[in-house]
């Protein structure tokens, strides 16, 4: 399973990446607005530093519009995802834009219905959102799970982003489901790093190699 991060903070993303963790990003609009910048200058600045695939999400509500925006997105970078709400508008655009070979990501999905509609639509990627299912006490693993079975027994190649990631146990869960990426907040995949036995492993090996050279 690939990792994306989750942010559209250019100093988070490039700290993930200069650690070798990641290929792609993903953001929305409130990711965008908590930044307070012109979203297509962030968008252009975040191709610069990760060279893989980076979401960047429409805003309008119909189909026509839709597909305006994600050809104007498109032209930042080659790289550029358009994210696109599950939506039935949302799919009409999906459908138009990869007709014309424009990559797309489809966003809010909640159920397994949603992602065979997605990716029937010609989805590149499909997001489910695991935490968000998690916290009105549903099974947003499952969901994963689910999603997984379903496109591998019909071959489908649209991938799976595990998204709305709250913890490291939901990025390892949902790897064992099958997702194809999760996309991760930069404070996750900071605390994927941590492990007190770590921790304690360099502080003794520092220590035996400090009293032997003192010897
Ligand atoms: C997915 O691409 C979304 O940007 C994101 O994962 C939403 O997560 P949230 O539920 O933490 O807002």
């Amino acid at each position: 399973m690939k990792l994306f991060i989750d942010t559209a903070n250019i100093a988070e993303i490039k700290e993930a990446n200069d650690w070798g963790v990641i290929c792609g990003v993903t953001t929305n609009p409130s990711l965008i607005a908590k930044e307070g910048r012109v979203f297509e200058e962030v968008v252009k600045e975040i191709t610069d530093v990760v060279d893989g695939p980076v979401s960047a999400e429409v805003i309008s509500p119909d189909a026509e519009n839709m597909v305006a925006e994600a050809l104007k997105l498109s032209q930042i970078h080659k790289n550029v995802v358009i994210k696109i709400p599950m939506t039935k508008e949302g799919l009409k655009a999906v459908s138009k834009l990869s007709e014309q070979g424009i990559k797309t990501n489809v966003t809010l999905v909640f159920s397994a219905a949603q992602a065979l509609l997605a990716a029937r639509a010609g989805a590149s990627f499909a997001s489910p959102f695991v935490g968000r299912l998690n916290d009105i006490g549903a099974d947003g693993d499952g969901l994963i799970f689910e999603i997984a079975e379903i496109f591998k027994l019909h071959g489908i190649k649209t991938e799976i982003i595990a998204a709305s990631i709250r913890d490291p146990k939901n990025v390892t869960a949902a790897a064992k489901m099958g997702a194809h990426i999760a996309t991760v907040p930069f404070s996750v995949l900071s605390k994927m790093f941590v492990h007190p036995l770590t921790e304690a492993g360099i502080a003794k090996f520092m220590e035996d190699w400090n009293s032997h050279l003192a010897k």
